[in-house]
């Protein structure tokens, strides 16, 4: 699925919203997101994924709680997925999901990841496949003010140091010259992440291989595969800001064994072509 406008423009524009307005989508932008998930059919690692547009008919103006925190105000329309079952199944359903999500970032839509989402609300979804998170997708609101005390609390606005994220060689050595890869690091570090936990951390090697690993900074988000969803997401932001800038790669789990940190895994490298 290919973005029409700038990646880095739309990373920069997206925020979650949790205040949606009980308007229809038009039936174009409609087609245009239908469009977008059929064209969301295959993750880097070779996973196939299915996704779609679900309507649901919740009770206007009422807030409901659809996950574990973060009352959604009118959520209407849901990006609803599932992909085969595999070990980079809930990367790759995050790089797909946030493909959607920038999508309709661009076609000026609102959107909320949900993680932990109730899945009897959406028994459409059949199949073996998983389905580890879903995304709201809707006309926009002003922002009201509960919204603005969660967000406050959960600190969505704020993002962790390049120093605690980024490093060279080895986990001693903050990454100071990121050359080429300064923005496509860069708009990693604005994507959303479960709880904004923002478990990322990048160990660049030699020749601009850069090694994504994950901390599990909340075991409960961990248990529920939150995590790898939130790396999967980082992918989809450093690729899409890397092949803006002309730089080409491919994703592939090839393990460089550093000496880790505590509660930290290694999951995927970036290689360029
Ligand atoms: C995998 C994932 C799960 C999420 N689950 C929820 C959720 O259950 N409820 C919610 O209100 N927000 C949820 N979010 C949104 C995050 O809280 C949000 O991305 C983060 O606070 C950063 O804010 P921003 O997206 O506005 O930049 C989730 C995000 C991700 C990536």
């Amino acid at each position: 699925m290919h973005l029409n406008g700038p990646p880095s423009q739309t990373i920069r524009a997206r925020r979650s919203v949790r205040n949606y307005s009980p308007e229809d989508i038009s039936p174009d932008l409609l087609q245009q997101l239908g469009e977008a998930c059929a064209d969301t059919t295959r993750s880097p690692f070779g996973e196939t994924a299915s996704f779609q547009i679900i309507e649901k008919p919740f009770k206007r103006g009422e807030p409901v709680k659809l996950g574990n925190y973060g009352l959604q105000r009118n959520p209407r329309y849901f990006f609803v997925g599932t992909i085969s079952e595999s070990p980079t199944a809930l990367l790759g359903y995050g790089y797909l999901l946030e493909h959607l999500v920038l999508r309709a970032t661009e076609l000026g839509l609102g959107t909320c990841w949900m993680g932990y989402f109730n899945p009897e609300f959406f028994p459409e979804v059949t199949g073996d496949g998983l389905t580890p998170a879903i995304a709201i997708v809707g006309m926009k609101e002003k922002t009201r003010i509960g919204e603005k005390i969660m967000r406050a609390a959960i600190k969505a606005d704020k993002r962790k140091d390049w120093s605690s994220l980024f490093f060279d060689g080895d986990f001693n050595h903050p990454l100071s010259d990121p050359g080429e890869y300064e923005n496509p690091l860069e708009m990693l570090r604005l994507g959303p992440s479960s709880g904004n936990t923002q478990c990322w951390r990048i160990v660049r090697e030699p020749g601009n291989v850069f090694h994504f690993h994950m901390r599990i900074v909340k075991k409960k988000y961990h248990a529920a595969g939150m995590h790898h969803v939130d790396i999967g997401i980082a992918m989809a932001h450093f690729e899409l800001a890397a092949r803006e800038a002309g730089l080409d790669g491919e994703w592939r789990v090839e393990d460089p064994r550093l000496a880790l940190p505590d509660v930290t895994e290694y999951r995927v490298s970036w290689f360029p072509v």
